[in-house]
């Protein structure tokens, strides 16, 4: 017994903003971060929440997937910007679909949240207690990063994927996740500090850091080797994988992953031009489009991968 995704969703928010747009607010430029990240735009909250986009791609997932809220018994969600430190996303949306039969809780793991949580929903459906899960990354970074920092402001945007995984005798087949803690503080942002009685002077909220060059030397050499581990377990080459759907950080990170692998571009979908680096939502929503413009035909096998902050990292291998 495995676990099958049966359905996708995503929502993005409704605001473009342009690199152009963004060099009206800091030092920067269209071809600087073209060149440097293949992004071209991000999307941007305005109205919309870590919880609201959720629920809107929530729906979808289980609309595709003709699966009922009642008939929910998890909901996962990998993130790091939860609109509120309590109650969590998964419970937000619990009570926004109404799937009064679920236990719902959040996954810290940034870019590989979305990861950790099919991990977990298939690790859950395995003891046979739960039947159908409702697994989600979904992110809003702009309210962590420094609109002043070019280095990094630059590189984010905000959204949320979601998708509907069930008990099947095929789907996820194999699986490798990990963290390194020790190097952590590469891509880090705090949070509140001590403010208490005993501390005096008001502290201010801290922003995302991140040693760019640390983190591209992380991914460019755990990513492939994650890829071939679960490879390797599946039984399969990489000859065997029709799409390589990873986390979108950067395209340079793609290149190089596609290229250690022996494996063309063309394998591996690109959303980081149009949608930046969206921490946790990035594959579930890239999956969402794949799905929905009907790239993914029954048997095909894929590749997911997320790596980011923790560090973190965690690979599938599964059957559409
Ligand atoms: N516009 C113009 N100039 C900039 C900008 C910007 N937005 N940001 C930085 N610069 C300048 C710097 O000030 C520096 O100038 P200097 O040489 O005069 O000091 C110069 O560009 C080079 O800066 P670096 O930080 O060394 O740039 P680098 O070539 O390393 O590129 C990048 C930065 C794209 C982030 C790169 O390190 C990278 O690809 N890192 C991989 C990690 C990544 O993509 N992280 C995203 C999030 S993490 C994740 O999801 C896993």
């Amino acid at each position: 017994m495995t676990v099958r995704i049966i359905g996708t969703g995503s929502c993005l928010p409704a605001q473009v903003v342009t690199n152009d747009d963004l060099a009206q607010f800091v030092d920067t430029s269209d071809e600087w971060i073209k060149s440097r990240t293949g992004i071209r735009e991000r999307r941007v909250a305005k109205e919309e929440t870590t919880a609201g986009m959720c629920i809107e791609a929530a729906k979808k997932a289980m609309e595709e997937a003709g699966v009922s809220a009642e008939e929910i018994d998890l909901i996962i969600v990998g993130t790091i910007t939860g609109d509120y430190v309590t109650p969590s996303t998964a419970c937000q949306i619990q009570a926004g679909i109404h799937a009064v039969n679920a236990t719902a809780f959040d996954i810290s793991a940034a870019c590989s949240g979305f990861l950790f949580a099919l991990n977990t929903a298939h690790a859950f459906i395995q003891t046979g207690k739960y039947r159908t899960a409702l697994i989600l990354g979904a992110e809003t970074l702009s309210r962590i990063v420094d609109w002043k920092d070019r280095s990094t402001c630059v590189l984010f945007g905000d959204g949320a994927g979601a998708a509907v995984v069930r008990a099947e005798e095929t789907g996820l087949i194999a699986y490798d996740q990990g963290s390194d803690g020790a190097r952590g503080m590469c891509l880090a942002c705090p949070g509140r500090e001590n403010n208490n009685i005993l501390v005096e002077g008001k502290k201010e909220l801290g922003y995302v850091s991140m040693d760019g060059q640390e983190v591209y030397k992380f991914a460019v050499s755990t990513v492939p080797a994650s890829i071939q581990k679960v490879l390797d377990e599946a039984g399969c080459s990489a000859d065997d994988i029709k799409y390589f759907v990873l986390h979108q950080a950067n395209l340079r990170i793609l290149q190089s992953v596609s290229k250690r692998l022996h494996v063309p571009m063309e394998r591996f979908p690109v959303a980081i031009d149009h949608y930046a680096n969206i921490s946790a939502g990035t594959v579930p929503i890239l999956l969402d489009e794949m799905n929905r413009k009907g790239m993914l035909e029954r048997g095909d096998k894929i590749i997911l991968s997320g790596f980011g902050a923790g560090l973190t990292w965690g690979t599938a291998l599964l059957e559409w």
